[in-house]
């Protein structure tokens, strides 16, 4: 087990913004975890877990505890049918290497195993999938998880818990919301696969670029590809632009406020989601900049660190697109990214 000490939370996350971490420990197998925490409680320090880093902001203060490092690797097929296959993944996997891994895979009659392969691409580790239920092109972790082993740091012990007492919904779950939040340490992650590709008409974005290219047999490797170049295409590479995603949440609606949205000209799609990107390029802010944050001029959900010195000034380019929108359109943007550390 590896401790650093004082490590910027900037080097930690791909908004490369943040103050530095107390402590920083790798976790490398799963009997690391009992060590990690109880060296937290001697310390009597709080702790906070990170993937990828990619859906992370750091701020300027730092986090006087200690951040666990997710590095547990490791696919195995624990199970398969006819119909189906199960796939264990330690969390510390990167998620696109588990789709790249499925789509390859002999079913028995072709190659791939479906259910994940709209979610290529996606920045981050297995781990974080289920906290905030990750989702793109129409398929969310939600429909393939089975189940999750998880340490809980309450009760200091491994426990296995089934995909229905999560509490899934959109950007959430137990792991993200009320007691659950520094509770578990999600140590593998198993989905249940099958045969049934996804068929046409596909999400918009993904169905325009097939129809521009046109392409018309679909396997999940068809998709995968798809969806890679439709990303590339929008989002910017993490890798290249600091960023953490989509910066702020689509705005649900209900009944009555979609029939006065579109009464208003504004898009509602399918279940009151009005596109949070859309809002804001209407906005007139696609590519503008606020206090070295950009407003992607790919994908106005997405906001770019250029130049912000440190997270105050996130936080003002965050308040002047919210500000923005809400005197156009009177819709309040929630931020999508979590927080990590004090003001
Ligand atoms: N739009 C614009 N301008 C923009 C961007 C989008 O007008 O600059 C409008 C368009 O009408 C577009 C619609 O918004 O058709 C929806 O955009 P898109 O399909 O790109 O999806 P999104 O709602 O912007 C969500 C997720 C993404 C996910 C995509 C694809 C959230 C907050 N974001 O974005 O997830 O990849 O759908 O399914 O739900 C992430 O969470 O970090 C993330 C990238």
């Amino acid at each position: 087990m590896k401790i650093r000490e004082n490590v910027p939370i900037a080097e930690l996350t791909t908004m490369r913004l943040g103050g530095a971490a107390r402590y920083v420990i790798e976790i490398e197998e799963d009997k690391d975890l009992a060590e990690a925490y109880r060296f937290a409680k001697e310390k009597d320090l709080p702790t906070y877990i990170l993937g990828g880093g990619s859906n992370v902001i750091g701020r300027d203060g730092g986090f006087n505890g200690v951040i666990f490092v997710n590095k547990l690797h490791g696919i195995y097929v624990i199970d398969s049918d006819k119909d189906s296959i199960r796939l264990c993944a330690k969390s510390g996997e990167l998620l696109d290497d588990l789709v790249e891994y499925s789509v390859k895979l002999w079913n028995g009659e072709f190659y791939g195993w479906c259910g994940i392969e709209a979610l290529s691409k996606i920045p981050g580790t297995v781990g974080a999938a289920p906290v905030q239920n990750v989702g793109a092109y129409g398929q969310e972790i939600a429909q393939t998880l089975h189940s999750v082993c998880v340490y809980d740091n309450k009760d200091n012990c491994f426990k296995h818990m089934m995909a229905d007492e999560l509490d899934l919904g959109y950007r959430h779950s137990i792991f993200n919301t009320g007691d659950g939040v520094g509770r578990y340490f999600i140590t593998s992650v198993t989905l249940e696969l099958h045969k049934n590709w996804l068929k046409p008409p596909f999400y918009t974005s993904l169905q325009a670029y097939f129809d521009e290219h046109k392409i018309t047999e679909f396997n999940p490797q068809v998709i995968r590809d798809g969806v890679a170049a439709v990303r590339a295409g929008k989002l910017p590479d993490p890798a290249e632009f600091a960023s953490a995603g989509s910066f702020f949440k689509n705005v649900y609606l209900d009944e009555e406020e979609t029939k006065k949205a579109e009464a208003k000209g504004i898009p509602v799609w399918d279940g009151g989601k009005v596109p949070s990107g859309w809002l804001i390029e209407n906005a007139g802010l696609k590519g503008k900049e606020f206090y070295g944050m950009r407003v992607s001029d790919k994908a106005a959900l997405v906001l770019i660190n250029e130049s912000a010195k440190n997270y105050a000034d996130l936080a003002k380019a965050r308040q002047a697109v919210i500000d923005a929108v809400y005197e156009k359109y009177g819709y309040k943007l929630e931020q999508e990214p979590m927080e990590l550390g004090d003001k």
